[in-house]
């Protein structure tokens, strides 16, 4: 007998993330079109009929360090006349706790998920396809079963744990908030090490032996601290959704000030 053929699964946002996701998706078997207004690929229209709709669009720091999710909000109402009222979006930007609630309000005809991204910018469809797990956090079991139906075939070995939406969002920000962390704390350490004129290369593979702390993100570069397109937006993220709940987070401020002197002082040496 013949296999029902799945419906078309959308990408809106075909950079670093899109990009991967509609090659990983491709690469399983999908039906999958993108859309990218900027890239000039696709139109709203071309994801008529799609039963899941992926947003990988950017998220950058606002004014105030908060994550701007207006491309967001600009790419669901782009296609909120193409798609059918039920159809699962599944928000794979970075975006600030309650991002999917706030959606579900304003377009209720969709069935939001929170599914966030933890792929490495440097590899990006390797590590889109071999997470440590993937978080699905749907407001619905349908549309969690549909997420999980297609994350399964992307990425067979990840672990899948159901959050709501909130927690997904969270869970998100206060992972690379925890990566930020590490990399700070290394960098202390170096300095600290340094001051007794021991390289912290010396030392650093010995903790990083210590399974509860572990190997990764302990290395500390050139350039010191952390930089890139995530973990210092992401950590400004939470940062300003902490303050916006009255949460002074002062921990990931100190973080926050602490790389950014600890990479002044290198770039004077
Ligand atoms: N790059 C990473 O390593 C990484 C890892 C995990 C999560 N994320 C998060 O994923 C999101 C996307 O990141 P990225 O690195 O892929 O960004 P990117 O800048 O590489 O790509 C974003 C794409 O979205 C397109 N776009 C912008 N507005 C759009 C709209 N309204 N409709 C359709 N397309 C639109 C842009 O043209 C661009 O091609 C961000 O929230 C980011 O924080 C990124």
């Amino acid at each position: 007998m013949e296999e029902p053929r799945s419906q078309s699964i959308g990408v809106v946002g075909l950079g670093t993330v899109g990009g991967a996701l509609f090659e990983a998706l491709s690469r399983a078997g999908h039906d999958v079109i993108g859309y990218d207004p900027y890239l000039k690929v696709g139109a709203p229209e071309s994801l008529i009929g799609c039963s899941l709709v992926f947003v990988c669009v950017p998220t950058p720091s606002g004014e105030e360090g908060q994550l701007d999710t207006s491309a967001v909000w600009k790419a669901v109402r782009d296609l909120e006349a193409s798609l059918d009222a039920g159809t699962v979006v599944a928000i794979k930007s970075t975006v600030p706790p309650g991002t999917v609630a706030a959606l579900s309000r304003d377009f209720p005809e969709f069935d939001f998920a929170s599914v966030p991204e933890f792929l490495v910018g440097a590899r990006p469809l390797e590590t889109l396809t071999r997470p440590d797990r993937i978080l699905i956090g749907a407001s619905t079991h349908r549309a969690f079963e549909e997420v999980r139906r297609v994350m399964v075939a992307v990425a067979p070995f990840a672990p899948i744990l159901s959050l709501r939406p909130i927690e997904a969002e969270l869970a998100k920000l206060a992972s690379n908030a925890a990566l930020a962390a590490k990399v700070s704390i290394a960098n202390e350490l170096a300095l600290i090490c340094d001051s007794f004129g021991v390289p912290w290369t010396a030392v650093q593979p010995a903790v990083g032996m210590d399974r509860r702390i572990g190997p990764e993100h302990l290395t500390v570069t050139e350039e010191r601290g952390f930089t890139g397109g995530c973990l210092p937006k992401d950590l400004d993220g939470l940062i300003a959704a902490a303050r916006s709940q009255g949460e002074a987070a002062t921990m990931l401020s100190a973080i926050r000030d602490f790389n950014d002197v600890v990479r002044a002082r290198v770039s004077k040496v």
